[in-house]
C-alpha cells in the first residue's frame, strides 16, 4: 500500500468535492449506530452476508457470522457485515452458472467501494465460494475464505446416505422401477439431513479443498461439517486472521501464484474432484493473471493418483474426510508432489504448516496414502479430437472402465429442453448409442449441470446403468457416468458439436485422449456452412453474458473482467 493511502473507515471515501467533509459526514452517520472514534480507528473487516431463506447450504450463515466478528473483535479491529449476491444450485433458474460471473462483479465492486483493510468471504454453495474468489483477485484486498460446511449424512432404510450422488442413483433406481413412490419420497427425506453443503465430493466439497490448498482458508478450514464446532472455531479464527493480514496489507496476489493453483490442480486429481472446479480454477487464475490451461490439468492428472474415498469417484462423505484430517492430512501425503514454498494467508508457507500434520493413519479409510492409493493416476481426462478441439473433460474416476474405447451411432438433442424426449421409445436409443446434448455451453444456455442426461427409461428398465454422453453442458459434481463434458468450442458458437446429425459413427477413446466424428472433412465443410446459430436472450444480465462470456476451456468469465 502507498504510504499515503487512507486505511480503515477512511479509505474509499464517498465523492463529495471535499475529503474533510467526506471523512465528517461518515462519521457522523456512523455514530448514529454507536460507534466512536475508538471504533473507528480499528482496522476495518468487512463480512460477506451471503444468507438467503433460499440457500439452504447456507443455512446456519447467521452463527458462522456471529463467531466470525468475535474472532474480529478479539484481534483488535471492527467487523461489518454486509450483504452480496447468493447463489444455490437447486433454487435458481435455470442455471447459477450464468450468475457466477454476475456475483463475482457484484462482490469485487463491494469490496472496493466501501471501507474495509480485510474482508472474510464467507459463502459455501457451489458457485459462491468461487464467485467471491474472483472477487477477490480481482479486488486485491487481503481476504480469507470461510466455508458454511458440509451437511451430515442421513439415514434410510439402515443405508446411509447424502447428497446428491444418492440423490441421483435413488433417482435412477425409481426410473428404472427398482424402487417405488413410497421410497422414493422416504428417500427425499432422508438425503439432507441438515442445512450445509452436498456432503459428497461434489463441487461444493471440491472448491472448499481448493481454496485451503491456495492458501486462501485457515489450515483445516475446508472440511468441518455445518453446525460444529470444528466449523465454528475455524470462523472465529478467520475473524482474528482477517485483522492480522489486514494490518500486512497481505493481498492475495502474493497467495494465488501459478505454484498454489498447480498445487490445486494436484489435490484436485488427488480428491477425484468436481469436474465444475477446472472452470472455476481456470477464472480464478486468470483474474490472478496467472496463466492456467487444460494441459496443466492435464499435466497433474497424469502424475496424480486418486487419493480420497468420497462420492461419487469413492463410498465415503466429507464427514469421514474431516474425521480422517481434512485436507492437511492429505496434503501431507501428497508433499512429494506439491510445491511447498507457497505463501498462504496465515504467513506461515505451506510447507511450515505441513511441518505439523501426521501422515494418514491406519485407522481411517477415506484419505489413502500415496504408495497404497484408492485408484490410478487419470482421475480426470482432458480429451481432444474433432469434436471438441480445445478440449472437453472426463471424470474417468467416475465413469465406467467398459466403455472408455467406444463407438457407437449418435442420437443428437438439440438442447436442455430438447432432452426432455428422452423415453420416446421411437428414439430406438440402444446402449451402443452415444448420446449428444448441444447447445448448451456458457453461450448456449448459460452452461447447465444437464450433461448427464438420463438413460432412457425404457433402458434402465433393463438394467442399463451407463451410456457414454458428450456435450458442451456441465454436470454436478456430485454426479457420475460416461460422461463427456464442456466441448469447447461450444454448438451455440459454431463448434464441431452443432455438426453432428444422428446416426453419425462417434469414437470416445479415453486411452489416447480423443473424441471424434467419424465423418468425412468435405461433408463437414458443408455442415459448417449451413451453420445457423441459435437465438441470444434479448435483454439485461443474460444478453450481457451470452454477449461476453468466454469458452468453458478458458473457465468461462466475462471478456471484459
Ligand atoms: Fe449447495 Fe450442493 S446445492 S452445495
Amino acid at each position: 500500500m502507498e504510504e499515503n493511502t487512507p486505511t480503515g473507515i477512511d479509505r474509499n471515501l464517498t465523492s463529495y468535492g471535499d475529503v474533510g467533509f467526506s471523512k465528517y459526514i461518515r462519521r457522523a452517520f456512523l455514530s448514529a449506530v454507536g460507534y466512536d472514534q475508538t471504533d473507528l480507528d480499528r482496522p476495518i473487516v468487512g463480512i460477506t452476508n451471503t444468507y438467503s431463506e433460499f440457500n439452504t447450504c447456507h443455512g446456519q450463515m447467521p452463527q458462522l457470522m456471529e463467531a466470525i466478528k468475535r474472532g474480529v473483535l478479539q484481534a483488535g479491529g471492527l467487523p461489518f457485515v454486509f450483504p452480496t449476491l447468493t447463489l444455490h444450485e437447486i433454487t435458481f433458474s435455470p442455471t447459477t452458472m450464468i450468475f457466477r460471473n454476475l456475483m463475482a462483479m457484484e462482490t469485487e465492486e463491494m469490496i472496493s467501494a466501501q471501507p474495509m483493510d480485510a474482508v472474510v468471504l464467507l459463502g459455501g454453495c457451489d458457485k459462491t465460494v468461487p464467485a467471491q474468489l474472483m472477487a477477490a483477485a480481482s479486488a486485491n484486498i487481503p481476504a480469507v475464505s470461510v466455508v458454511t460446511g458440509a451437511m451430515r449424512t442421513g439415514n434410510f432404510e439402515g443405508e446411509r446416505l447424502g447428497a446428491c450422488t444418492d440423490c441421483r442413483r435413488y433417482w435412477s433406481l425409481y426410473r428404472a422401477g427398482e424402487i417405488d413412490d413410497r421410497q422414493i419420497q422416504g428417500a427425499q427425506q432422508a438425503l439432507c439431513s441438515t442445512p450445509g453443503t452436498c456432503m459428497v465430493m461434489g463441487t461444493a466439497s471440491t472448491m472448499a479443498c481448493l481454496t485451503e490448498t491456495l492458501g486462501m482458508m485457515i489450515p483445516g478450514g475446508a472440511s468441518p461439517p455445518s453446525g460444529t464446532g470444528d466449523r465454528a472455531r475455524n470462523a472465529v479464527e478467520a475473524g482474528r486472521c482477517a485483522v492480522r493480514i489486514a494490518r500486512k496489507n497481505l493481498q492475495p496476489g502474493a497467495i494465488l501464484t501459478r505454484p498454489a493453483f498447480l498445487n490445486a490442480l494436484t489435490v484436485l486429481v488427488a480428491l477425484g474432484g468436481s469436474t465444475n472446479a477446472i472452470i472455476h480454477l481456470l477464472a480464478i487464475a486468470r483474474r490472478s493473471g496467472v496463466e492456467l490451461t487444460l494441459d496443466d490439468l492435464q499435466d497433474a492428472s497424469d502424475r496424480v493418483p486418486l487419493l480420497v474415498n468420497c462420492k461419487p469417484s469413492g463410498v465415503g462423505y466429507m464427514e469421514d474426510f474431516h474425521i480422517a484430517g481434512g485436507l492437511p492430512v492429505l496434503l501431507k501425503t501428497l508433499e512429494p508432489l506439491l510445491d511447498l514454498s507457497v505463501s498462504t494467508i496465515t504467513g506461515q508457507t505451506l510447507g511450515e504448516i505441513l511441518t505439523e500434520v501426521s501422515p494418514p493413519q491406519p485407522w481411517q479409510e477415506t484419505i489413502h496414502p500415496l504408495n497404497d492409493p484408492l485408484g490410478p493416476t487419470g482421475s480426470l481426462v482432458v480429451i481432444k479430437g474433432n469434436l471438441a478441439p480445445d478440449g472437453a473433460i472426463l471424470k474417468a474416476s467416475a465413469a465406467s472402465a467398459n466403455l472408455f474405447n467406444h463407438r457407437g451411432p449418435a442420437v443428437v438433442f438439440e438442447s436442455p429442453e430438447d432432452a426432455a424426449r428422452i423415453d420416446d421409445p421411437s428414439l430406438q436409443i440402444t446402449p451402443d448409442h452415444v448420446m449428444i446434448l448441444r447447445n448448451a455451453g456458457p453461450v448456449g444456455a448459460g452452461m447447465p449441470e444437464a450433461g448427464s442426461l438420463p438413460i432412457p427409461r425404457y433402458l434402465a428398465e433393463k438394467g442399463i446403468k451407463d451410456m457414454v454422453r458428450i456435450s458442451d453442458a456441465r454436470m454436478s459434481g456430485t454426479a457420475y457416468g460416461t460422461v463427456v463434458l464442456h466441448c469447447s468450442p461450444e454448438a451455440a458458437t459454431g463448434g464441431p458439436l452443432a455438426l453432428v446429425k444422428n446416426g453419425d459413427e462417434i469414437e470416445l477413446n479415453v486411452t489416447e485422449k480423443r473424441i471424434d466424428l467419424l465423418v468425412d472433412t468435405p461433408e463437414l465443410s458443408r455442415r459448417k456452412k449451413a451453420f445457423i446459430p441459435p437465438e441470444s436472450p434479448e435483454r439485461g444480465w443474460r444478453k450481457l453474458f451470452a454477449e461476453h462470456v468466454l469458452p468453458a476451456h478458458l473457465g468461462a468469465d466475462m471478456d471484459f473482467l
